[in-house]
């Protein structure tokens, strides 16, 4: 069509971001991004693409990253790339660092917010900009991911062997990232008062990682209790499925926090 897309180079830094293996994404065994030592054939190859230019690099370290080390390292490599790119003669305006800043599962109503300051912070530090630059950033779940709880009723409560359950009707459909990431997002009671009690709070599907939270105590429950499971703002509703048959559930958006 006789137009030029601009483009990223997404690279795979090989910095390992000290999180669930599964949401790792910039380490060589993982499947994302140009490895190093493929770069420079593309750089070689880019100027004979007349339809593309390259205006950036970008990474992605990976997700729920909890301390600061790996973000600095990503700095360093960052850095190394950058210079590395722009001596061959591209230009590079944009610094893609992506998302990955983690937020505070266990206590989503105190730690609502990130510390962006201490973030940014190390970016100011390390990151080598060079004047014609930007660095840009995709905190997808560090800016949304509180702001969204899944509410489910408990269907049964069940005294089995070694555990209580209380089986809601809510599962893994609804919110995977227990399933899948072995994630832990708390879960309020909005209904009951009563004592303390341990429980496994599961899903009803046919599947044991049908399991939002193992060993949580919570106010007794009984049939009919509704729950609010936190944190589900980021990777909630958008990775919902109709396994087993299961139909999509409603959202309700609201700006009244209380
Ligand atoms: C390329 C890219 N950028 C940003 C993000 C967001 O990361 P996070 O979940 O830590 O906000 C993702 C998540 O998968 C991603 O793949």
């Amino acid at each position: 069509m006789g137009t030029t897309a601009r483009i990223a180079l997404r690279i795979n830094p090989n910095v390992d971001a000290d999180t669930h293996r599964y949401i790792t994404t910039g380490l060589n065994e993982n499947k994302f991004g140009i490895y190093e030592e493929d770069i420079e054939g593309i750089l070689e190859r880019l100027p004979e693409l007349s339809n593309i230019e390259l205006i950036g690099i970008h990474f992605h370290i990976g997700s729920q990253v909890e301390s600061l080390e790996p973000f600095e390292r990503l700095c360093n490599k960052a850095n190394d790339l950058n210079d590395y790119i722009e001596e061959k003669g591209f230009k590079l305006t944009v610094i893609n660092v992506g998302g990955g800043f983690g937020i505070n599962y266990e206590n989503p109503n105190d730690k609502a917010i990130p510390d962006f300051e201490k973030f940014f912070a190390l970016f100011e530090a390390n990151i080598e900009l060079k004047s014609h630059q930007n660095l840009h950033f995709e905190l997808g779940r560090s800016i949304v991911g509180q702001s969204g709880s899944l509410i489910t009723k408990v269907l049964y409560t069940k005294e089995g062997r070694t555990r209580n359950f209380a089986i809601v009707d809510a599962g893994m459909t609804e919110l995977i990232r227990p399933a899948l990431y072995q994630a832990t997002h708390n879960i309020d009671v909005l209904t009951s008062e009563g004592q303390p009690r341990v429980y496994d709070v599961v899903g009803p599907i046919c599947e044991s990682s049908d399991t939002f939270r193992k060993e949580i105590e919570l106010p007794e429950v009984q049939r009919g209790d509704i729950l609010a499971i936190r944190s589900c703002g980021a990777y909630g509703e958008v990775m919902k499925s109709q396994y087993n048959l299961r139909p999509n559930i409603a959202s309700v958006f609201s700006d009244d926090l209380t």
